[in-house]
């Protein structure tokens, strides 16, 4: 298969014909899949694919294929197991928004015949392999895939392997409990390594590593994954735990015996009294979601009470008392079309991939970072290979690896650079990142040429010549550095004591500059002028830049979400040179511009947030006029809701969803405004 399955699969079924090859490529995608780890399509594709067949299914429901993947537990191509379940390992409905989770919820009291009394847990659906795990006197005897949901595999070869499934519990209970084996990125991370150490081909992502090496046997190297139950059920007829004991009382009593729970995650388990507060934790795990120390797809909410559980009732794939709110994909399939060579400030040859472009959580993704060349030889990636490119919200995209069996014929090995893609000059190879044999002397020169400009710190005395005597002779290995040159450094340089003095006038009258002039220098990547001074005018200094996470950024108008997380990246990694520019004096504030409503406007001393689009009177108002505008009045932009906010301007979106900065607004007290409110307040200020 040389073409992207991705492009293949997003046709819609509208004949017999089509729904047979439709029908083929859900069974391959799950073979492989369920195989050897490798699925030939994403699960974003896959997912498409399948709500075509579903479709298609239900408008024909007389030619229905009797074997179609559609009706059976994991799709029917998990590897068929003999071992017998107890009860059998069920999969879970998901719905995708607000009004998904409504609908569950009045078909669950349609099914009660009232409003759930016993409330609702909430909890990470993490993304890995379900296994149940059978304890026996206290001692883990057996280990099972979920399989066919009926059976599933034997894999007790892999007790002792797993964090969170310890092999002798505290007390001699007898129970199974069940839960989802996944590697944390940190554990993927070393498995990866492991694999390429032994030669053998890297995984694509943490849940097809999981699967594989939950099913492999025999192999030299051990690999560790880490287990959280998220359920339990009586193994042997042995009463274990509490009779109608609640979903998150039965997790606590497989915790008590030193079990990992749901609840032990950094997501939590959480119960709560209705649906309306359940869509808010929900929304706060996805909050959480890029920093989580473990991939999640989903966060699950169940009925918490056992005896409503049981008259919700299961269906043939699902319970009916189980729902799965599923998160965007953050990780698609696409096609690797060229890697390209920056040298960093430091030197460091940095290689990024240029991808054919894929829409991944919202954004369309062209480039990904790439490690460095050992890392590139490790995953064997070749131009033209298919890769899994990852991107976790705030976080870079990456590209995790090739999809082995995708590879196009004529596919070549990425090329590793010969010589320094800035200079030309030899290479330092002495380490996995790779050098320019001149380190910091290599890029220098052009950034601190750059930073002398005249919009930027306008040392107009500062050109090419002694720049480049100022970077050989080590005095200057950053732009900081420009303003700690001594009177004697400075004639050493310029070759006159005469120029020397005149140059250390235009440094020191460049401390004072505005903070977008010195941000600009930085030379932060996809910060030109206008953009360092929407910065420093919607921040008002350095400190509040530094603190501000990629969410706050993209309050800046033209930052999105592909440009915020690399400013984010960069600004911490500019850290001592920006300390450094602290401690010589150097200006870090931008002058705001004095109010007319002086302080007495309406919004005198406050600090406003504002989210979300805007409407009513303030419909036509893009993020920078909103700034200007509360600055009218007397107030001061915030970008994030924290204690110093004091109002949060919110328009209440589509779904009803309040958004993560409306629900922490909720939490501090913060007053919310809509739009239309807001107008009001701010009225004689409107333009
Ligand atoms: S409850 C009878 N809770 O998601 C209820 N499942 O797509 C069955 N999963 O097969 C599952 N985290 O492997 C449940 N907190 C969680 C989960 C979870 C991950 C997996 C599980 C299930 C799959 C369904």
């Amino acid at each position: 298969m040389t073409t992207l399955p991705a492009v293949q699969a997003q046709s819609a079924v509208s004949s017999r014909t089509e729904y047979e090859a439709a029908l083929q490529r859900l069974r391959d995608a799950s073979r492989a899949y369920y195989g050897d780890g490798d699925s030939p399509l994403d699960d974003a594709t896959y997912d498409q694919l399948r709500r075509s067949v579903l479709a298609w299914e239900q408008e024909n429901p007389a030619e229905v294929s009797p074997d179609s993947p559609t009706g059976l537990v994991a799709d029917g191509a998990a590897p068929v197991g003999d071992v017998a379940h107890t009860t059998p390992l069920l999969s879970l409905d998901n719905v995708s928004d607000a009004e998904g989770l409504t609908a569950w919820g009045l078909s669950v009291q349609r099914r009660l015949g009232h409003v759930p009394q016993g409330g609702f847990t909430v909890e990470p659906k993490l993304d890995g392999a379900a296994v149940a795990a059978r304890y026996r006197g206290g001692r883990l005897v057996q280990v099972i895939t979920r399989g066919v949901g009926s059976h599933g595999e034997d894999v007790s070869h892999v007790i002792g392997q797993i964090d969170g499934l310890p092999e002798q519990l505290t007390l001699p209970v007898t129970v199974e409990v069940r839960g989802e084996v996944a590697f944390t990125q940190e554990q993927f991370e070393t498995a990866n390594e492991v694999r390429a150490a032994h030669n053998e081909q890297v995984f694509a992502n943490p849940r097809n590593g999981v699967a594989g090496t939950l099913r492999a046997k025999g192999r030299s190297y051990q690999l560790r994954m880490t287990f959280w139950a998220y359920g339990a059920v009586e193994l042997d007829s042995v009463a274990y735990l509490p009779a109608g004991a609640t979903h998150a009382e039965t997790l606590a009593a497989v915790a008590a015996v030193g079990i990992q729970t749901t609840a032990d995650s950094p997501a939590g388990l959480h119960v709560v009294a209705d649906l309306a507060s359940a869509q808010q934790r929900v929304d706060a795990i996805a909050a959480m979601r890029a920093g989580l120390p473990v991939g999640i797809d989903g966060v699950v909410v169940k009925l918490d009470d056992a005896t409503e559980q049981a008259a919700a009732g299961v269906g043939s794939r699902f319970p009916h008392w189980a729902i799965a709110f599923k998160l965007p994909a953050v990780e698609r399939q696409t096609v690797l079309e060229d890697v390209v060579w920056e040298v960093g400030r430091t030197g460091v040859l940095a290689p990024t991939a240029i991808l054919a472009p894929v829409e991944i959580d919202g954004s369309t993704v062209t480039r990904a970072t790439l490690h460095n060349p050992a890392d590139i030889r490790r995953r064997d990636l070749h131009i033209g290979d298919a890769v899994t490119v990852f991107k976790a919200g705030d976080i870079i995209p990456r590209v995790q690896g090739p999809v082995a069996q995708l590879r196009p014929e004529g596919a070549r090995e990425v090329p590793l650079p010969e010589v320094c893609p800035n200079c030309g000059g030899e290479i330092n190879k002495a380490q996995e990142r790779w050098r320019c044999a001149k380190g910091t002397a290599c890029a220098l020169p052009a950034l601190i040429g750059y930073a002398a400009g005249r919009e930027m710190l306008d040392i107009e005395g500062l050109g090419k010549t002694y720049v480049a005597a100022l970077v050989e002779s080590g005095y200057v290995t950053d732009i900081a550095d420009l303003f700690t040159l001594s009177a004697e450094q400075l004639t050493t340089a310029s070759g006159s004591a005469k120029r020397a003095a005149k140059l250390a006038e235009q440094i020191e009258a460049a401390k004072a500059l505005p903070l977008s002039r010195v941000f600009c220098a930085l030379g932060v990547l996809g910060t030109g002028r206008s953009m360092s001074r929407r910065i420093a005018r919607h921040f008002g200094d350095m400190g509040s830049i530094r603190q501000a996470d990629a969410a706050a950024l993209r309050d800046v108008e033209g930052i999105g979400p592909e440009k915020a997380p690399v400013i984010v990246e960069q600004v911490a990694s500019l850290a001592p040179v920006i300390d450094k520019l602290i401690a010589a004096g150097v200006s870090m504030a931008e002058p705001r511009e004095a109010s007319p409503a002086g302080d007495a406007g309406p919004l005198a001393g406050k600090v406003v947030v504002v989210t979300g689009k805007m409407t009513g009177p303030l419909a036509a108002y893009a993020r920078a006029e909103m700034t200007a505008l509360i600055e009218r009045a007397g107030g001061r932009a915030g970008s994030s809701v924290n204690a110093k906010t004091s109002i949060l301007v919110a328009a209440p979106s589509a779904g009803g969803k309040p958004s993560t900065k409306a629900i922490k607004a909720a939490e501090l007290g913060v007053e919310v405004h809509t739009p239309e409110d807001f107008a009001e307040l701010v009225a004689d200020f409107l333009s």
